[in-house]
C-alpha cells in the first residue's frame, strides 16, 4: 500500500464495530467476538506506532452499551483487563501512553484497579498516545464540559460572554484539561455501518470518515493502511474553496 509518510494523520479514531456479527457468523458466543476484537485492537495499536501516528483513540464501550446483557457487559470489561494486564509490559517497552476517555468510575472494581495501574505505569511514556473511550458518550462529554464552564461562571471566575470554542474543547475528555489529543483527522468505522453512534461529536466537525466493510475482529494492518490511503486521497477544504 502506498502511503504518504509526510501526510499521516496525527490522530486516528476508530469505532470498532462488528464483534457480535463476527461471532454470529461463526456460530460462537458474542464474547468470543469481543475476545477476537481485543486481538485486532492490539495489532492496530502496534501498527499505529509503526506508522508514526501520534494519537489513536478506540471506541471500546459507549454510554449506551450498558443496555446490553449483564453477561456481555461484564465480559467486555474482563477482556479489557486481560488485555491491559497481558500487554502492559509491551506497552511500556513500546513507549505507549494509555489514557481513558470517559467516566470509568462506575466500571467493576477489579477492572478499574487494573486500568489505573496501566495509566500510572505508562504515564511518562512519550510515544503513541492510546486513548480508550470507555463508558464514553459524545453528548455526555459535551454536557460535562458545559457544566464545568457553568460552574466557573457561577463562581465568578469567568463571564458567560468570555466562553470560547477552545474553552468548550479544553474540558472535553480529549481536551487539554484531560487527555490532550487534537481533533482526529480520520475516523474509521468498521462493519459497514455509516453512523457516529455518539462518538466524538464535537471533535468530528471536520474529520474525514472512512467506512470499512470488514468486521472488527478481521480488521488488520492491510485494511488499516487502505483506510489511511483513502483518507490521504480526500480533498479537505474546511469550508474554504
Ligand atoms: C462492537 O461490536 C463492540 C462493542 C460495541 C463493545 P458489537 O458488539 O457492537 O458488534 P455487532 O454490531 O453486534 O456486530
Ligand atoms: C458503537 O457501536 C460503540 C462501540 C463500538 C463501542 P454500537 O454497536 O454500540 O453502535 P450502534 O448500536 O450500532 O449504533
Ligand atoms: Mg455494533
Amino acid at each position: 500500500m502506498k502511503l504518504d509518510r509526510d501526510r499521516m494523520p496525527e490522530h486516528v479514531a476508530i469505532i470498532m464495530d462488528g464483534n457480535g456479527r463476527w461471532a454470529k457468523g461463526r456460530g460462537v458466543p458474542r464474547l468470543m467476538g469481543h475476545r477476537a476484537g481485543m486481538e485486532a485492537m492490539k495489532k492496530i495499536v502496534d501498527h499505529s506506532d509503526k506508522l508514526g501516528i501520534r494519537h489513536l483513540t478506540v471506541y471500546a464501550f459507549s454510554t449506551e452499551n450498558w443496555k446490553r446483557s449483564v453477561e456481555e457487559v461484564s465480559g467486555i470489561f474482563k477482556l479489557l483487563v486481560t488485555f491491559v494486564n497481558r500487554d502492559l509490559r509491551e506497552l511500556i517497552e513500546n513507549n505507549v501512553k494509555v489514557r481513558i476517555l470517559g467516566d470509568y468510575s462506575t466500571i467493576p472494581e477489579d477492572s478499574k484497579k487494573a486500568l489505573e495501574k496501566t495509566l500510572r505505569d505508562t504515564e511518562n511514556n512519550t510515544g503513541l498516545q492510546f486513548n480508550i473511550a470507555l463508558n464514553y458518550g459524545g453528548r455526555d462529554e459535551i454536557t460535562r464540559s458545559v457544566r464545568k464552564l457553568a460552574r466557573l461562571a457561577a463562581d465568578g471566575e469567568i463571564s458567560p460572554e468570555e466562553i470560547t470554542e477552545d474553552m468548550v474543547s479544553d474540558y472535553l475528555w480529549t481536551g487539554s484539561a484531560n487527555a490532550d489529543s487534537p481533533d482526529p483527522e480520520l475516523i474509521i468505522r468498521t462493519s459497514g455501518e455509516i453512523r457516529l453512534s455518539n462518538f466524538l461529536l464535537w471533535q468530528a466537525a471536520y474529520s474525514e470518515i472512512v467506512i470499512s466493510d470488514v468486521l472488527w475482529p478481521d480488521f488488520d494492518e492491510k485494511e488499516y493502511e487502505r483506510c489511511i490511503a483513502e483518507y490521504q486521497s480526500r480533498d479537505r477544504r474546511f469550508g474554504g474553496r
